[in-house]
């Protein structure tokens, strides 16, 4: 092949690794615009030489590791959406920075004894195992509370044992917004610290619905923002004393950015109806903590998102724009709560919600306003002079 006519194109034809490495750190951006691709080896060589990358909506595995503006740019398969996505990452080496912090992150999680675990379950499941995936069902009838005594004692105080960063109006906003929900199905959280949401989702379960966990607990090096610091054995007594019997819980040592949507919805043997994302508070970790809730929640769903506004996770806001923005997203804001802003997946649930959260409390500020188009109620305990 001849360089072309402009001048401005080379064709390098075969390069040896370092000279490819060279050449990656020498571009701005890597697109890897090709169809439907079987794997997606570009992106991981664009992640590990630390470039911001390119793919094309319908570049098949390359589409399965970026996610839009997370970890990449994905765009329609066009030389012009191509050519403006160069430029904005010419124009914009915050964006370009960003990015290449969310592959790093995904790099991190790309390992052989993940491959195995994956390429295991799956052969399992093609061989019939037992434990293999099964369609969970996809809805669930409303069960009423199984422990209401323990239930509102703990709503009455016994949270503020726990340590953790919960105040009294979100506490009993969860409580009246489950009881608002029509179906029933599991609960879910992402990030449990020493358990003060994980217990109150647990003791908001009926006889049948499971509270499933995740958390680094000891694996503390891979909490790369310092959110929190879970602790098994603290959470383990923590649900004791408050009463949440041990066959209501699973819990999994696990990096969220490792943990999929089936894996989820195996182990808890259906839909999550409410799930509590509150573990690594960078952008790209929200962004896809956000993409599990989204993936397993029941229809009507709620899902509780941890320092959305808070000025000093500003990463949170950011992966929540990121995933809301994205083309794949079903998640609709519907109010926030001092630190915690609330979702769904149905208009019609939206608005039975946002009259729950219109609840007058003493020394709150409520406000009606507006966030992607959709209406919010939110309110923040606001100490005025
Ligand atoms: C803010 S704390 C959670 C607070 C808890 N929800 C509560 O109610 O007290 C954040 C938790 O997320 C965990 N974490 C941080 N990054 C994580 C990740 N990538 N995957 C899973 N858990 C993570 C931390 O170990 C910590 O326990």
């Amino acid at each position: 092949v001849h360089n072309d006519p402009s001048g401005r194109v080379r064709f390098h034809g075969h390069v040896p690794e370092r000279d490819r490495n060279r050449l990656y750190n020498e571009s701005v951006c890597v697109v890897a615009p090709a169809l439907n691709e079987d794997y997606g080896l570009t992106v991981l060589e664009a992640w590990q030489q630390e470039r911001p990358v390119i793919v094309c909506s319908d570049g098949g595995g390359l589409t399965e590791l970026v996610t839009d503006g997370v970890n990449g740019l994905v765009v329609e398969p066009t030389p012009f959406a191509i050519a403006q996505a160069v430029d904005r990452l010419c124009n914009d080496p915050v964006l370009g920075d960003s990015l290449v912090e969310g592959g790093r992150e995904s790099l991190a999680v790309i390992t052989w004894p993940g491959a195995l675990d994956a390429f295991e379950s799956m052969a399992l499941t093609a061989a019939g195992d037992h434990d293999s995936p099964t369609a969970p069902p996809l809805s669930m009838m409303k069960q009423v509370p199984a422990q209401l005594a323990e239930l509102n004692d703990y709503i009455a105080g016994g949270f503020d044992r726990v340590s953790g960063w919960m105040a009294a109006a979100p506490v009993q906003t969860l409580r009246d917004l489950s009881a608002a929900q029509e179906q029933g199905g599991h609960v879910a959280e992402i990030g449990i610290h020493h358990g003060q949401t994980f217990i109150l989702l647990a003791l908001l379960c009926g006889p049948d619905e499971v509270a499933v966990g995740f958390d680094l607990f000891e694996n503390q090096t891979e909490n790369i923002d310092g959110s929190g610091l879970g602790d098994r054995e603290q959470l383990e007594q923590n649900l004791a004393a408050a009463g949440v019997p041990d066959n209501r819980v699973i819990l999994e040592t696990k990096n969220s950015l490792r943990l999929e949507p089936d894996h989820l919805l195996r182990i808890a043997g259906g839909r999550i109806r409410l799930f509590s994302v509150d573990g690594g508070h960078t952008a790209a970790v929200t962004a896809n903590d956000l993409w599990v809730a989204d993936r397993t929640l029941a229809k009507g769903g709620i899902v509780i998102l941890d320092d959305a506004f808070s000025p000093v996770w500003p990463g949170v806001g950011e992966g929540m724009h990121n995933y809301l923005r994205h083309w794949s997203c079903e998640l609709i804001p519907f109010g926030v709560v001092d630190n915690k802003t609330y979702l769904t997946n149905a208009v019609s649930a939206a608005e039975k919600y946002r009259s729950v959260l219109r609840t007058e409390r003493d020394g709150y500020q409520l406000r009606e306003d507006e966030l992607y188009g959709s209406p919010m109620v939110c309110s923040k305990y606001t100490r005025i002079l």
